[in-house]
């Protein structure tokens, strides 16, 4: 097969000389799964000579959502990048962020493709993707992710693959790849159930664009994993007693609805809680990412089957993963990121959301992206869709962070990203807030009482009886008063230093 192949294959430093400065360069991957891996490494060198010339050299960078470490680390600390979008997760290109060193476009993740496809962000210049394979006529068999490869793959300019031989073949036996047509046009998305397939298992590319090939044998980035904590197990345990609740209340079939669920500790927390408990029947996920508590779950056969855009997973599950594929392949499919988290889809499925926030208002706002409104953490992601468009979301924290210094249940969040007309449910280790159907003062009640932190209870019960009466209650003079404390003090509420 290789000696067929009509492309020029090439080392990383020369298919770098491909990109130049101000290029829009879009890396496949979505997380770190899939993620481009020995062109970001070059392409960082290249920076530093040219740095070091005295020339400018800084990109554009597009990804599927957050990425390797050689992107968003590497040729972030390489200064080598101007302007992000749609995700990322890594502290080096955070920071750079938040200094305003570099601008950032965080946006959901089901719009990038359409964006992309549709100029919004000007022309991609080069795309570079990693594949297990690509054939003379411009099949490319993608590897651990799908997320926005095959736009990346049809609107850039120039296409430099890196074929990683690292990757089972057989991944792309869970590929199911489509495109959808341009608006007005776009017809209905045939995936009336979690696994329905309406593709196939390979993007297409322009065989003239390809530039370069560059072979590599290199695994995924290696995930940081800690084990569910006591928190996380207590949030869980939540989630599972309002769902066995709903369940006899007949809000749900006997049999679950798919699920969503966030990327960490939580969510891997709540998905393992949920595989343990014995009156919780089988279920589907359509979900965004496939994370390492589905593994067991599916051999377990609690996870029936699983619809996502990446296998973000620890390198011992993939290989389990890979051993296995006879099990494994039917019952994991893999697509683009448009459909993955497509809000139609979500809503027709009646997906359950499980996300994660880092603070919540009492009237059910939540921030999961910026600390004190102008400190990027992460990014939106998909907890936008999901949340909006589910038949139920849950959005999750712990109620207070930094030992009891922040609490998670605030008056009013500098930042939003989700707002009080998506969130239905709010979670801490402290109970649950069941929003739905409450105006908004019957919510800050029960979201003090079931949520915060007894710590904070006091202060928050007297900001709602003291604010100015309305729909709404606020005080606008002291709705950030939590807030500016921490910044003046290292804690919210200064009495509780004495
Ligand atoms: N104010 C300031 N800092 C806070 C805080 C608050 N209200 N709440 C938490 N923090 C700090 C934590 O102490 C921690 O700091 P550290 O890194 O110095 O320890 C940090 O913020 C992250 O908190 P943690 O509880 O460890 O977060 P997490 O790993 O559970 O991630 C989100 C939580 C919200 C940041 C993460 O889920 C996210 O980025 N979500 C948005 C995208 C998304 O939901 N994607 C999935 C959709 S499919």
């Amino acid at each position: 097969m290789k000696a067929k192949n009509p492309y020029p294959i090439m080392t990383a430093d020369e298919a770098v000389q491909f990109i130049s400065d101000g290029n829009m360069v879009a890396f496949s991957g979505f997380t770190s799964a899939g993620a481009a891996k020995v062109i970001p490494k070059a392409l960082a060198s290249k920076a530093r000579e040219q740095h070091d010339k005295g020339s400018n050299f800084k990109i554009k960078v597009l990804t599927g959502a957050s990425t390797s470490e050689a992107i968003d680390k590497d040729l972030a600390e390489a200064n080598a990048i101007s302007w992000r979008a749609p995700y990322q997760s890594d502290k080096v290109i955070r920071n750079l962020i938040n200094q305003e060193e570099v601008e950032y476009v965080e946006m959901h993740l089901s719009h990038l493709p359409q964006a992309v496809s549709s100029g919004f962000f000007g022309k991609v210049d080069v795309a570079v993707i990693e594949a297990r394979e690509i054939t003379a006529d411009g099949r490319v068999y993608l590897t651990t992710s799908i997320g926005a490869s095959p736009t990346f793959l049809r609107s850039a300019d120039k296409i430099i693959i890196e074929v990683n031989r690292h990757h089972s073949p057989r991944l792309r036996e869970m590929a199911d790849i489509r495109i959808m047509p341009p608006p007005p046009r776009r017809y209905p998305i045939h995936i009336f159930e979690p696994m329905m397939r309406i593709g196939w298992p390979y993007a297409l590319v322009d065989p003239e664009k390809i530039v370069g090939i560059v072979e590599t044998d290199q695994p995924d980035d290696e995930l940081g994993f800690s084990g569910p904590h006591r928190v996380s197990e207590k949030i869980a345990e939540h989630v599972i007693e309002f769902l066995l609740r709903e369940m006899s209340a007949d809000h749900h079939p006997k049999s679950i609805f798919p699920l969503q669920a966030g990327v960490g500790n939580v969510a891997n927390a709540v998905l393992s809680g949920l595989g343990a408990h014995p009156d919780i029947p089988p279920f589907y996920m359509y979900s965004e990412v496939f994370q390492d508590a589905m593994v067991e779950l599916m051999a377990n056969d609690k996870l029936l089957g699983a619809s996502a855009a990446s296998l973000t997973i620890t390198r011992e599950k993939l290989q389990t993963i890979t051993d296995n594929m006879d099990f494994y392949a039917p019952r994991i499919v893999l697509r683009p990121q448009e459909i993955s988290n497509h809000p139609g889809i979500i809503r027709r499925l009646g997906v359950i959301a499980m996300n994660t926030a880092v603070e919540v208002d009492l009237y059910g706002n939540a921030n999961s992206s910026h600390v004190f409104g102008t400190q990027a953490i992460n990014g939106i992601g998909g907890s936008g869709e999901f949340t909006r468009n589910s038949y139920l979301s849950f959005l999750m924290t712990p109620s207070i962070a930094k030992g009891g210094k922040i609490s998670a249940i605030v008056p009013m969040c500098p930042h939003i990203d989700n707002n009080e007309h998506s969130v239905q449910i709010i979670v801490t280790e402290q109970g649950l807030a069941d929003l739905r159907g409450l105006g908004p003062i019957h919510r800050a009640q029960v979201l003090i009482e079931k949520c915060a932190h007894p710590m904070y209870k006091d202060y928050l019960q007297k900001y709602l009886r003291d604010g100015m009466k309305g729909h709404i209650r606020h005080d606008l003079n002291k709705c950030y008063e939590l807030h500016r404390n921490l910044i003046e003090y290292g804690t919210m509420l200064p009495e509780l230093k004495k």
